[in-house]
């Protein structure tokens, strides 16, 4: 069934959602922060802005539904491309989420990871980052995988070079290569692939996000600007994905 962009109608509240088929891993490709802002006449910088609120929601809400793990999408390798003033308000909004969130994350149980070159961050994010995988890293509950200068080509000519390395220090042969051995150089080791791809703003496309974990993920694209993403939206994602019959290539449950 085509199901593209779809406009949010009707409430949906949690009652209508199955307690008992929630996506283990959500990934959200947060997209529409400049266009939210450009709309009400403000500078981007204030979409950004808006952007991180709505993300607070988000994450609260994924934790009280139980979901396990949530991959947002804040900085991807290309966003370099954007003015320096830009990306430096981006890498400053990024530390002081941290600054500002992380007691209350902690206080929620939540594990705060990464994926992406880390490495190449300014370095208050890298301290505050450091800060927060330290804190949270004990905690049990859902696990805020934070993409930052994240690109999935960057990450699977990072796996080949570690599969590379491997072969070459005797430590893997070339036939034991398989899925599952992949998987394990990947940022993403040791997390399940996300059941539901989330973006916002209405674009199709992925713009190099989880290239090789969302082989199989079920996608909604959702109108809304980031910054306008809240519960309601995120209940109605849900929705639709549990509407959704996975097949992963074989044949039909029903
Ligand atoms: C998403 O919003 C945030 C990042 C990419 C960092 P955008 O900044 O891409 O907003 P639009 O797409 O230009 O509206
Ligand atoms: C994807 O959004 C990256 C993030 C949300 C961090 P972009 O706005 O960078 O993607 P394109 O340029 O529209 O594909
Ligand atoms: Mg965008």
């Amino acid at each position: 069934m085509w199901s593209g962009p779809w406009k949010r109608n009707k409430e949906v509240s949690s009652a209508q959602i199955d307690r008992g088929r929630i996506p283990r891993h959500i990934a959200i490709i947060m997209d529409g922060n400049g266009r939210w802002a450009i709309r009400r006449g403000l500078p981007r910088s204030l979409g950004h802005k808006a952007g991180v609120e709505a993300l607070r929601g988000v994450v609260k809400a994924c934790s009280g539904l139980g979901v396990e793990y949530l991959t947002v999408y804040a900085f991807s390798t290309e966003n370099w491309r954007r003015p320096k003033e830009e990306v430096g308000i981006l890498m400053n909004l990024l530390t002081e989420y941290l600054r500002r969130e992380l007691r209350e994350l902690d206080e929620n149980d939540v594990v705060i990871r990464a994926v992406g070159q880390i490495e190449h961050l300014p370095a208050e994010a890298r301290t505050e980052l450091a800060r927060a995988f330290e804190q949270t890293k004990s905690n049990r509950g859902l696990v805020l995988n934070l993409a930052l200068n994240y690109g999935g080509r960057a990450e699977l000519v990072g796996a080949v070079q570690g599969i590379c390395r491997d072969v070459q220090g005797g430590r893997l042969k070339p036939a034991e290569i398989d899925e599952n051995v992949v998987d394990r150089y990947l940022y993403t080791a040791g997390i399940p692939d996300p059941d539901l791809l989330i973006r916002t703003s209405g674009e199709m496309r992925l713009s190099n996000f989880l290239l090789w974990q969302c082989a199989y993920t079920e996608m909604v694209v959702v109108r809304d600007y980031w910054p306008d993403f809240d519960e309601e939206a995120l209940l109605q994602a849900i929705r639709a994905y549990q509407r959704r019959n996975r097949r992963f290539g074989g044949l039909a449950n029903e």
